[in-house]
């Protein structure tokens, strides 16, 4: 199978010194591809922010690629807004809280549209209440056969390379993942989805 894997942050920049971004390493991305390596399937690894800088950018590029994979999971960290305009010059201090911002657009759920029949779509949520509920409102919504969703509290963060909490949400069930490596988990998306893959 051909594994189209996304991760890490994208950016969005301000001017030539300043960007919006967010906290993701690219850690999950990594062992999915390692993990997906390892059951001899084909990777196609768009780290972000190097391939892809902004969200428009990453959307470009999954536009490209999807085609030619069977599989895509998304564990990037999408920027959901980005500034209106990038200033061409360094933005003075007292002029930045005017910096007006506009929603970027779900990339997921546009890829959707164009999934072509039997492509299986893996996206992450991050989710701080109604966990499951949001989570399967997300799968819905943005086109998924399969989503992990994590909850996200004050000292509770989602990235690096530790041990996380996490639910696994399809259109019939949730699963609780708990305490779980992301090596660990890698392999049981890597696995799903070759089960989805099967029918
Ligand atoms: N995602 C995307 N395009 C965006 C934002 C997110 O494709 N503009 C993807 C992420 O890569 C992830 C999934 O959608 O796989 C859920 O991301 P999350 O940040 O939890 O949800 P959002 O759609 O951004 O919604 P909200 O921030 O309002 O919870």
């Amino acid at each position: 199978m051909r594994f189209l894997i996304v991760s890490g942050p994208t950016r969005e920049p301000l001017d030539p010194v300043r960007y919006l971004s967010n906290y993701s390493t690219g850690v999950m991305g990594r062992c999915l591809a390692e993990a997906a390596k390892k059951r001899r399937h084909k990777v196609d690894w768009v780290s972000c922010p190097e391939d892809a800088e902004t969200a428009l950018d990453l959307l470009k590029e999954l536009e490209r690629r999807l085609p030619k994979n069977d599989v895509l999971i998304m564990s990037a960290a999408v920027c959901d807004a980005r500034p209106v305009s990038v200033a061409a010059g360094k933005i003075k201090k007292e002029k930045l809280s005017s910096i007006h911002l506009v929603k970027n657009p779900d990339i997921l759920a546009t890829l959707a549209k164009r999934k072509k029949k039997g492509q299986i779509f893996i996206g992450f949520a991050l989710e701080s209440q109604n966990v499951v509920r949001n989570g399967l409102e997300k799968l819905q919504r943005k086109g998924l056969e399969l989503i992990v969703v994590q909850e996200v509290k004050k000292n509770k963060t989602p990235f690096g390379d530790k041990k996380i909490d996490a639910w696994l949400v399809d259109a019939c069930c949730a699963t609780p993942l708990k305490k779980i490596s992301k090596p660990r988990l890698a392999e049981i998306l890597v696995r799903t989805a070759e089960a989805f893959f099967q029918g």
